[in-house]
């Protein structure tokens, strides 16, 4: 069966809409017929300032959050990329692979360090997508699905998988990105030209574990276009549209069904009734999610096994590498 690998930062009490409908939603599909690796990074959520008490937190929040939205621990390997020393090993390899101007064509880093001046960021935030890199081609994936964000992360991944193999020997998968086009990029709905992010939050991140009826009150008061025909239109009505992309993602009909279904209806209508779907959603995956972490004895059994089975193979691809790049055998 193909391999598939993704990660997300536990960066946040929960997860979001977009998180699950550009990534997550994914995983739960693939793990199916793929042999799937989903972890935890919290490597990766050290970049920035952070709680350590929260970070512990929210790394089991994480895990419980994965399990309540289908992940099925009998199918995919759940771990916490911490617990894996090979990450980070590898990920030196390859910043010695990488070089700087490349790493500097990051947008990601701009973006993240603009607010506080590139020379207050990390250098940890600098070599994020090297890490990133590592956390993939350790696994020799197939595939990892991932939102549009991560498409310039998943190129460099390729260019260093790529690099490596020509300069040593054929080590390297190069892994396919895996985003699915409808979804890619889900909009903050009050700031509808940005990406609904947990940085951001405000009213306009709709939260998976959210009140319900908090996360109603959301959908109801997100921005809408001028105008008042309900129509899929990212250029004139973003808003609107990106509402159209969350119905559609959740109902399972098509825009175009949407479109016809509230034709002469007025914005109040869609949106009353996405709040309703939303809500039918997240109320069980919020029971689901507090029930587990409620047994933290069975969340920390998930994550060892998973570490188990997900070790084994990081320790064999590292061995690879090591050897390769002419270090001494291991002791
Ligand atoms: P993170 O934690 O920011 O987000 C997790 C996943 O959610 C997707 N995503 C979105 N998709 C659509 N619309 C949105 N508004 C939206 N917001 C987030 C992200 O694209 C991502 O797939 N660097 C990664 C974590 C990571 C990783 C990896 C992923 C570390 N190592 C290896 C894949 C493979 C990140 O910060 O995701």
């Amino acid at each position: 069966r193909p391999r598939v690998l993704s990660g997300i930062q536990p960066t946040a009490d929960s997860f979001h809409f977009g998180n699950y409908l550009g990534a997550l939603r994914q995983w739960v599909d693939l793990q199916r017929d793929h042999q799937p690796f989903f972890f935890i990074a919290d490597l990766h959520a050290i970049t920035v300032e952070h709680d350590p008490k929260l970070l512990r937190e929210r790394t089991l929040r994480a895990a419980a959050q994965l399990l309540a939205m289908g992940i099925d621990p009998n199918r995919a390997s759940i771990f916490v990329q911490s617990q894996i020393p090979e990450h980070a090993q590898l990920a030196w390899v390859l910043n010695c692979l990488t070089g700087f101007g490349e790493a500097r064509r990051m947008t990601q880093f701009k973006d993240k360090s603009a607010k506080q001046g590139e020379g207050a960021a990390s250098v940890g935030l600098f070599t994020y997508p090297i890490l990133q890199a590592a956390d993939i081609l350790l696994y020799r994936p197939h595939f990892v699905p991932v939102g549009e964000d991560q498409r310039q992360h998943l190129e460099l991944t390729r260019d260093l998988a790529q690099r490596f193999n020509s300069r040593y020997k054929k080590t390297f998968r190069l892994p396919e990105p895996y985003i699915l086009k409808s979804t890619a990029k889900i909009y903050d709905l009050q700031l509808v030209d940005k990406q609904m992010s947990k940085s951001i939050g405000g009213s306009g991140c709709v939260w998976l574990l959210d009140e319900p009826s908090a996360s109603a009150k959301k959908i109801r008061s997100a921005v809408t276009d001028s105008g008042s025909e309900i129509r899929y239109d990212a250029e004139e009505k973003p808003g609107i549209s990106n509402l159209l992309t969350i119905y559609s993602a959740l109902s399972g009909e098509s825009i175009a069904t949407l479109e016809e279904q509230y034709a002469g209806k007025g914005y109040g209508a869609l949106k009353g009734d996405l709040a309703d779907l939303v809500v039918t959603f997240v109320t069980p995956f919020r029971e689901r999610t507090l029930e587990l972490l409620d047994d933290q004895a069975y969340l920390t059994a998930v994550l060892q096994q998973g570490a188990d089975t997900a070790g084994a193979v990081a320790e064999a691809t590292l061995r690879d590498v090591y050897q390769r790049v002419g270090f001494v055998a291991p002791r």
